[in-house]
């Protein structure tokens, strides 16, 4: 018979992204035990490179979580971002809600919310494979693994679903109970880094004839651009300068002639996607994350709803342990569900307003230019939008 090693913690936690990181990293701060599985590697996490937009709010809940201190230093604070379409431009000031945001990557937020984790003693337990979800609607959940040749047994109070759009938690929820709810654009992005200047001090979203595009930054001297592209786009296919041209061709021309090509550090596509699960929990599994919902990265909300999952969620495991009150846990699943709906919303508007659609007509094309007008004409229409992308109504 196979050896099995059997060990119990307080909230078994499903993914060391983000969201499994920033939980077990709240729970610690307020004693409470739990382990990170994590299916890949240290250095393939750790490498990802993902979003970079980081809102006030989110700021404050790392500040409160202990892992702020190099997002404060080295972030870069972003007070307005510009819109633009063929050759009009549009700029559109946080100030309107006396709002702003922090432009730092992922990556970065990753790696210090690893390094947390290290100080900690509670480093993930890496490349654990073949994770299952066991007796998630009694009260003695269990989580069992394979990792470096033994088969694990983890007996918890509580198990975290963390682990992403493909991980297992979601589908530990049987299918009479759980729904979902989904759109699929019918286009993707193409994503770059490189060591370039950005073109701008702010984000530019360029809605274009020939698509979409955005330049995106990491610091001074780092550029993170997209172009909308085709779902079936290969990034073989797409050498550096073929990137750049695209670009600029979206980009009105002034600029566009701002654009300096620099070889790409990384090239990648990601399709665009629209996702709610509900409920956000089963018994004893709680989902949060990229487990629970995918907004299309337009509005920059993926990360900061993730954030303010887990913030949620700590705050009732924390009730549960220290008052032995369960009324946030119940709740947890519809009110963050109010909150995801609100940003699927703003990301799917945001989508359809600056994206070339393939069915498009003259007239979807005078309807997005006149959305964009109205957000420069009308204070109502752009304190409304500053409230939802910087994430002020939470
Ligand atoms: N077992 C263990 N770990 C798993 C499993 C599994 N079966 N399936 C997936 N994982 C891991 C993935 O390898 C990944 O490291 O779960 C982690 C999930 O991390 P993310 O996909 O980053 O999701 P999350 O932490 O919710 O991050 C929120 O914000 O900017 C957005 O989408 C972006 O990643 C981002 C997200
Ligand atoms: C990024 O910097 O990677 C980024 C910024 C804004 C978005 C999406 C991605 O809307």
């Amino acid at each position: 018979m196979t050896r099995v090693q059997a060990a119990r913690t307080q909230v078994a936690i499903i993914g060391s992204g983000p969201s499994g990181l920033l939980l077990a990293q709240m729970l610690d701060r307020a004693g409470i035990a739990s382990v990170v599985l994590e299916r890949r590697s240290r250095d393939y996490v750790l490498g990802r490179v993902r979003a970079g937009v980081i809102e006030q709010g989110s700021v404050e809940i790392l500040r409160r979580a202990g892992v702020a201190e190099r997002m404060l230093r080295e972030g870069l604070r972003h007070e307005g971002v510009e819109i633009a379409a063929d050759e009009r431009r549009y700029r559109i000031d946080f100030g309107v809600a006396s709002a702003s945001l922090t432009v730092y990557g992922q990556t970065e937020l990753t790696k210090d919310l690893m390094e947390a984790r290290d100080a900690s003693g509670g480093s993930p337990q890496f490349e654990a494979e073949d994770v299952a979800l066991i007796g998630v609607d009694t009260t003695k959940p269990r989580v069992i693994y394979g990792r470096e040749g033994v088969r694990h047994a983890l007996d918890c109070d509580f198990i975290a679903g963390c682990d992403g759009f493909h991980g297992v938690s979601r589908q530990s929820i049987p299918a009479g109970v759980l729904k979902t709810h989904e759109r699929v654009y019918p286009f993707g992005w193409l994503g770059v880094l490189a060591d370039t200047p950005p073109i701008s001090r702010e984000l530019v979203y360029a809605s274009h004839e020939r698509g979409f595009a955005l330049c995106s930054m990491r610091s001074a001297a780092r550029s993170r651009c997209y172009v909308q592209c085709d779902l079936d786009a290969d990034v073989a296919q797409w050498s550096d300068e073929r990137f750049w041209d695209e670009l600029a061709a979206r980009l009105p021309a002034e600029l566009a002639s701002r654009v300096v090509r620099a070889p790409t550090i990384e090239k990648s596509v990601a399709p665009l996607r629209s996702f709610v699960a509900e409920p956000l929990r089963y018994g004893r599994l709680f989902l949060a994350g990229d487990a629970a919902h995918i907004v299309p990265p337009t509005g920059a909300k993926g990360l900061n709803l993730a954030i303010r999952d887990v913030d949620q969620l700590a705050a009732a495991l924390v009730a549960h342990y220290a008052e032995g009150r369960d009324g946030l846990l119940d709740e947890y699943s519809a009110s963050a569900l109010r909150r995801i709906w609100r940003a699927e919303r703003f990301s799917a508007w945001l989508t359809s307003v600056l994206h070339r659609f393939p069915e498009r007509t003259s007239f979807d094309r005078g309807m997005q230019l006149a959305e964009l007008e109205n957000l420069t004409s009308s204070t109502a229409a752009r304190t409304a939008f500053v409230e939802a992308y910087t994430g002020l109504l939470p």
